[in-house]
């Protein structure tokens, strides 16, 4: 795994553990990574600026509005960084985000930044197992960040338990896994998100729940491997993701006909969308008064997008989701054998769920013709990296080189 041209953000927070700072750094480059350091007040006790910039090639960040800079460094910095990586992070440091508090120029910019966020833990074994900071830990692991360690043994108070930062190798190979899945690289993937909306009349329309979330996550996961993205997309309160081909849709046929569009040049294929199997047989041209006391609507079948691609004469890898309220890996296997896909990964959807739908997290069963495997409760972000990663090695086991 490499990190050449990534861009890494590093925070140093106040703790002993910043003395471990400049070799991080030092590895993160040699692995070809680009490196700009952001210290706290508290970090600059315990590391000096200049031996983080001698070692990051580049001068240290440590005000919010610098006194040449354009007072937007905050702004600026969140937008150059590939990956933040606060190393290491103090409890005061992780309460600070898990409230979304801004009053130094690191805190401000985690704010203002959509990019990954890792941190590496620091502090006595005893802070370490408050109720208060573990609370901001599972806060903050729900909502993706990233944790690598904190580590067992010796503490620099002579305490012993868990705390430690960890070594900065195991940082640098946690941040550089999560960049991806190489077998990817070159790899052409198309994914559909979201739901479709199927027009009544006028102002109304018949949809679902979904988000678009998971295959925004997957789209993301994709690019972060290496792959050359292409994003089909019903109507999503969401950004694009950087760097994927973006296509807008907002019913099933014009989702179908932007599929079938670019599916010739795409080596796997995801559908993660969750597409209206009806649409109303008539849109009606006029808002429909409410005279009478019922009104039936006739709904006609939608074609089933992945069902046509995947009996294309030369299909693409296709991966097919499942959305189960009852009997969830049965279904799935069911769509599976039914619809001749490579592999199907099923979630359960309904009232009361905290995954599927709409939420952050989700849990899935992966299942394919020789196998399965259950992913328990994660961020959708982290969940679609392992995803993206159990696609590729099926990719390459069934397309060997
Ligand atoms: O968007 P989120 O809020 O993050 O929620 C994620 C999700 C629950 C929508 C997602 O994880 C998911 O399960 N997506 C598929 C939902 C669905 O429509 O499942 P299905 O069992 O009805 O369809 C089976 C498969 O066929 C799916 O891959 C679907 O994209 C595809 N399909 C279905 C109908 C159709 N007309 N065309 C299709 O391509």
């Amino acid at each position: 795994m490499t990190l050449m041209a990534k861009r890494i953000l590093i925070g140093v927070t106040g703790g002993i553990a910043a003395y471990k700072t400049p070799e991080l750094v030092r590895r993160l480059r040699d692995q070809g990574a680009e490196v700009r350091v952001v210290l706290t007040a508290g970090g600059a006790q315990f590391v000096a600026p200049l031996a983080l910039q001698a070692v990051a090639g580049h001068p240290v960040y440590t005000h919010r509005f610098e006194p040449a800079g354009s007072g937007m460094e905050h702004i600026e910095l969140a937008r150059w960084a590939d990956a933040v990586v606060i190393a290491p992070a103090s409890a005061d440091f992780l309460a600070k985000l898990a409230h979304g508090l801004a009053d130094d120029l690191l805190s401000t910019l985690c704010l203002a930044s959509a990019t990954p966020l890792w941190v590496a833990p620091a502090m006595n074994q005893q802070m370490w197992r408050a109720t208060a900071v573990q609370a901001n830990v599972a806060t903050l692991r729900a909502r993706g960040v990233g944790f690598v360690g904190p580590a067992s043994g010796a503490q620099a108070c002579g305490e012993v338990g868990v705390g430690r930062m960890s070594e900065p190798g195991e940082i640098v190979s946690a941040v550089a896994d999560s960049f991806g899945v190489p077998v990817l690289a070159g790899r052409r993937v198309l994914i559909t998100a979201g739901p479709t909306r199927e027009a009544i009349d006028p102002v109304r329309y018949i949809s679902n729940r979904s988000s678009g979330k998971m295959g925004y996550a997957l789209a993301a996961a994709a690019v972060r491997g290496g792959a050359q993205v292409s994003l089909v997309s019903g109507p999503a309160a969401l950004d694009a993701p950087a760097n994927v081909k973006f296509t807008r849709v907002n019913t099933a046929r014009q989702m179908y006909d932007a599929v079938l569009a670019q599916v010739g040049e795409c080596d796997i294929f995801v559908a993660a969308a969750a597409v209206a199997d009806y649409r109303p047989a008539q849109i009606a041209t006029k808002k429909i008064k409410k005279n009478a006391e019922t009104l039936s609507l006739s709904l006609v079948r939608n074609p089933d997008i992945l069902r046509v691609v995947a009996a294309r004469a030369a299909p693409p890898f296709c991966v097919g989701f499942a959305a189960e309220t009852d009997a969830v890996e049965a279904h799935a296997l069911r769509k599976l054998q039914d619809k001749k896909l490579d592999m199907i990964i099923a979630n359960a959807v309904g009232e009361g769920l905290h995954t599927g739908f709409e939420s952050d997290q989700n849990a899935v069963v992966v299942v394919w013709a020789e196998g399965r495997r259950e992913f328990a409760t994660m961020p959708k972000t982290t969940l679609a990296q392992a995803l993206m990663t159990m696609i590729a090695e099926h990719y390459a086991a069934k397309n060997p080189a």
